[in-house]
């Protein structure tokens, strides 16, 4: 009804300007025709008088000369059967009326004289109505030249004239009618395709279904536009951060107010709570040394659910109940992690071989050859499968929201989308995604981003590696590509592809226990048999060959040979902790950053003092966190990473506003952290440098830096991130349940 209403409103504003044009074009036209049609019937007339003229002329001339009146006066009547004619008179040539007709108007007398070719011509008004007088010269016998008048009713004009002054005014009313109802038809069928294709816009359709307005390459400017426009207008509703504004009750609140509190499940590969059986037979509960766990556990301990993973530690299978459930944390119970059990093989295939063997070294650009075999595709594709039956099977309604964490499971969306279509996928990719080249390489790319776009919503870190994802998918596959809002549409699946910096929980998980920094400092400084006016850089990773471990022990070599007066003054604490051991790769690796730090502690150590510390073993995060605190410096090099959220625990772990972050330009982070010394971790000279500066930084610099680091970090914090994902998400959600409601009707409607 209120689309019918705007719709003849439009049509109003076309049919009001042209009622008015149509009617000042009707008042100037109808004087013109008029006197056109007058000046037409006089010129008839002036010819039908001239031929009368000539007709009589000889014998008025005779008769005249006769003077017999009588046959003047028969002449005279026998013209006047002429309808048109009305009188005839004849004047001498003295100028006087000899005779006239009885119908002749006195007061036209024989004044009038004649014109230089003889003849005069006019429309003359009367009394009884308009007439046209013709007066023609008559040569007669004797010479002279009497005047014979003809008198012509003119009145027909008159009723002509207004005849075709009505006609032309219907006209153009009918005129106006038929223009303003083709008009208000073409309103009509206008405003209902614009709505419709506005409408499949909204829902991001107009791209995959042809509508034919939205298709037409005219309108593709506007269209773009407006979707521009939507996605800004997305983008500005993003929660804005505000110091300490985001946390767990506000992400809880969206959870409420959007999903109307609907179940989450969570899919990783890593769990968030290993158990494990120690030596003495007791069961011990391990937190992994995991970014992504870090992440999303505050996520998931503020809205519950389930979370679904790999059960992988040795006492994991002793815990759980018939349906492989444990809730967790386990002091404070709070969601449910349901593990799944992988066979050796497996595990060998997908974790090992094609998740961290393939897709590890082709998305990160650490120079290892990324390893594609067909068998550990197979495991893969099956075991992804079997994790997204497990999603399914927690689902306790039709339309969870579904977070799907990392490059192990690439196809799990599009199969889950398949079995709960309603679901809403959130697909959050934690390491770069590289050029779509260097993707290329990937024997089964296109099966893979076939299986990331069954995603509502698809995450990465940076707006670069969100493009790159982009470029890959324009490359490879026939999808559609909305670039000014990152909409891609393929295979009747709308994913929009967007950038979400991940963060770490704000406050610190350890900040109400925590001591405080100088006795953080004391505690570590005596743990590493350091003397309390030593300088202790910190480095913490997994064993990995992309953080750059490697080169950051040859810059403190660098620094070392450079500055010697750090010898015996300086240690830095490597934490490593062990990963995927079981590939060659690592293990080549470790034993690499064996060596070296033996070598530079070879070359600098002295009795009693190593300026490296490799610590390999597994620490807990609250250890960990005592080091932030006691650390001088924190170095990430990595080679290259998606975020990097050790640099973001540091941060947040300095409420002191002391410490400074040496940090590599080739993580996500330093996209953030621009008060972080940044350096290429491949020249090993400027990091070196970079560690020289930061062990000299002054306290005010360093309270400038770290403060500054500290309210982004506080702003941007894990439950901002979470707020960002899961809002666009509820926008994709409401289109999606409009465009069902739309497409229901259509099919009540019958429309196909
Ligand atoms: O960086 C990718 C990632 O999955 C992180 O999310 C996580 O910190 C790390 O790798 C853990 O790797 P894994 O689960 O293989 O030990």
């Amino acid at each position: 009804m209120l689309n019918r209403l705007r719709s003849i409103r439009l049509s109003l504003r076309f049919i009001a300007p042209l009622t008015v044009t149509l009617a000042v074009l009707a008042y100037a036209l109808v004087p013109l025709v008029d006197n056109l049609t007058l000046r037409w019937w006089t010129n008839d007339l002036d010819m039908r008088a001239r031929l009368i003229a000539n007709t009589m002329q000889d014998q008025l001339a005779d008769l005249v000369g006769q003077e017999s009146w009588s046959r003047i006066n028969a002449l005279f009547n026998r013209a006047l059967q002429d309808e048109r004619l009305y009188a005839v008179a004849y004047c001498t040539p003295a100028g006087e009326l000899a005779y006239a007709t009885s119908t002749y108007p006195v007061s036209l007398g024989c004044s009038r004289p004649l014109s230089s070719e003889g003849q005069t011509r006019a429309a003359v008004r009367l009394a009884h109505g308009l007439v046209h007088v013709s007066q023609q010269p008559v040569a007669l016998a004797d010479g002279n030249v009497g005047t014979l008048t003809l008198v012509h009713d003119m009145s027909f004009v008159e009723r002509r004239s207004a005849d075709t002054r009505y006609y032309l005014i219907l006209f153009f009313v009918v005129l106006g009618i038929v223009i303003s109802l083709v008009t208000v038809l073409i309103a009509q069928m206008s405003w209902r395709g614009w709505v419709a294709g506005m409408r499949a816009m909204l829902r991001g359709e107009g791209i995959v279904q042809p509508f034919a307005r939205v298709e037409d390459p005219d309108m593709q400017p506007l269209v773009s536009d407006l979707r521009a426009l939507l996605h800004q207008v997305d983008t500005a509703r993003r929660p804005r951060p505000q110091e300490g504004a985001w946390n767990p009750e506000m992400l809880r609140g969206v959870l409420r107010e959007h999903f109307r509190g609907d179940q989450i499940v969570l899919l990783s590969n890593r769990e968030p709570y290993l158990h494990v059986r120690e030596e003495t037979g007791s069961i011990a509960v391990r937190r992994p040394a995991s970014g992504l766990v870090t992440a999303m556990e505050p996520i998931m301990r503020a809205c519950s659910g389930t979370w679904v993973a790999h059960g992988s530690a040795s006492a994991d299978r002793d815990v759980v109940d018939q349906n492989d459930h444990v809730r967790v944390p386990p002091d404070h119970p709070s969601y449910t992690l349901r593990r799944v059990w992988l066979s050796r093989e497996e595990e060998d295939g997908y974790y090992y071989g094609f998740a961290n063997e393939g897709l590890w070294p082709l998305c990160h650009l650490a120079h290892v050859r990324p390893v594609f075999r067909s068998d550990d595709w197979a495991q893969y594709r099956a075991v992804n499968q079997r994790f997204a039956d497990a999603v399914c099977a927690e689902a306790r309604t039709e339309d969870p929201v579904v977070l799907i964490q990392d490059y192990h499971f690439a196809l799990a969306p599009r199969l889950i989308a398949e079995q709960l279509p309603r679901a809403t996928v959130i697909t959050f990719w934690h390491i770069p995604w590289p050029n779509s080249e260097a993707f290329g390489i990937c024997p089964w790319r296109d099966e893979i981003l076939h299986g990331m776009l069954g995603s509502s919503i698809l995450g990465f870190h940076t707006r670069f590696h969100r493009q790159n994802f982009i470029d890959t998918v324009d490359r490879y596959l026939e999808a559609r590509i909305e670039h000014e809002t990152s909409i891609v549409s393929y295979r009747g699946s709308i994913t929009r592809v967007e950038h979400y910096p991940i963060s770490v929980q704000w406050p610190s998980e350890w900040a109400p226990s925590q001591l405080d920094v100088a006795a953080c400092r004391a505690r570590v400084l005596r743990a590493e048999g350091m003397r309390p006016d030593m300088l202790l850089g910190l480095g913490v990773d997994r064993m990995d060959y992309t953080k750059g471990i490697l080169e950051r022990f040859g810059a403190i070599e660098r620094l070392l040979e450079m500055h010697p007066e750090f010898i015996g003054q300086f240690v830095f604490v490597q934490i490593a902790s062990p990963t995927r051991s079981s590939l060659d790769e690592y293990r080549h690796f470790e034993q690499r950053v064996r060596a070296l730090a033996e070598r530079v502690n070879g070359r600098f150590g002295k009795p009693g003092y190593a300026p490296i510390h490799l610590k390999t073993t597994h620490h807990v995060p609250e250890q960990i966190n005592e080091y932030y605190r006691a650390a001088d410096v924190c170095v990430v090099t990595s080679l290259h990473d998606g975020m990097n959220l050790v640099a973001k625990e540091f941060v947040a772990a300095r409420d002191d506003d002391h410490g400074v972050l040496v940090l590599s330009q080739f993580t996500g982070a330093a996209r953030e952290l621009h008060d972080a010394l940044l350096v290429n971790p491949y020249h090993t000279e400027q990091c070196a440098e970079a560690l020289h500066r930061a062990l000299t930084m002054p306290p005010d610099e360093q309270r400038v830096r770290m403060h500054s680091m500290r309210r982004l970090v506080a702003e941007f914090n894990i439950y901002w991130w979470a707020g960002a994902m899961l809002l666009d998400a509820a926008r994709v959600r409401q289109r999606q349940r409009v465009s069902e409601r739309i497409d229901l009707q259509r099919r009540i409607a019958g429309v196909a």
